[in-house]
């Protein structure tokens, strides 16, 4: 099993401060059953910027640290990106996650459709498939119900080859259209779950959201987006000494 998301690495976001804070991490990663976890720390302009050769330096040290300890959990390299007015900076160096043309992004708070649409639009040109992050986090999609059609869901089956997808799933009607859901499956994006938003950590709105999401077959990847072994903890409970 895979975690696309997750902060793994010690002291490069807001993710874990010490290795030993890291390696707890794995064993929780272990125990609930991963065996490969892309490490994914933030990249915000001003906040979080260690660049991508600082991410797979971590990644490996990281990796030499599980080895020693013989912790069974393969780490890939990832970034999570933030959607706003920075991110054409990064555009000629961009890092998907490792061995795929995935490149994880949260939307910000406020974040408008026609960004999306611009951004993703010349991501889709670099051959790079958008995968957003957490979406149900979003409120571009909160308290919306989309009237997109089936047929969108068969072609996301078709493309992402998904067997659980139920053909028969339609979109509820509802107050509005989500014409931003609708173009974000016509161009083929992906979609990771955050599995703590299924608790209620993110509030109610993103847990409605994830549940309406899932029971569509929306979701392509999932990811713990653990920052903290606590983080972990609560998800799945204590691990096996
Ligand atoms: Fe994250």
């Amino acid at each position: 099993m895979t975690d696309y998301h997750c902060h793994l690495l010690p002291n490069i976001d807001d993710g874990p401060t010490t290795i030993d804070e890291s390696i707890e991490m794995a064993k929780l990663l272990v125990n609930a059953g991963y065996d490969t976890v892309y490490c994914t720390p933030h990249l915000i302009k001003g906040l979080y910027e260690a660049d991508n050769n600082t991410v797979k330096t971590a990644v490996s040290d990281l990796q030499n640290a599980l080895n020693q300890e013989k912790i069974a959990l393969q780490l890939l390299c990832g970034r999570e990106y933030f959607l706003d007015s920075n991110f054409m900076k990064f555009m000629s160096d961009l890092m998907p996650l490792e061995n795929t043309r995935y490149l994880l992004i949260e939307f910000p708070p406020h974040t408008y459709p026609g960004m999306v649409q611009d951004t993703f639009s010349a991501l889709i040109r670099k051959n790079l498939i958008p995968m957003i992050a957490h979406p149900e986090r979003s409120e571009l999609f909160h308290e919306q119900q989309s009237t997109a059609q089936p047929k969108k869901l068969s072609k996301l089956k078709t493309f992402f080859h998904l067997p659980h997808l139920n053909d028969q799933s339609s979109f509820t009607p509802g107050k509005r259209d989500n014409k931003l859901l609708t173009w974000l499956i016509d161009h083929h994006c992906a979609f990771q779950q955050n599995l703590p938003s299924l608790l209620g950590t993110y509030g109610e709105q993103a847990q409605a959201t994830a549940e309406n999401f899932k029971r569509l077959g929306i979701y392509t990847h999932s990811g713990t987006d653990a920052h903290s072994p606590e983080g972990l903890i609560k998800l799945f409970g204590q691990h096996e000494p």
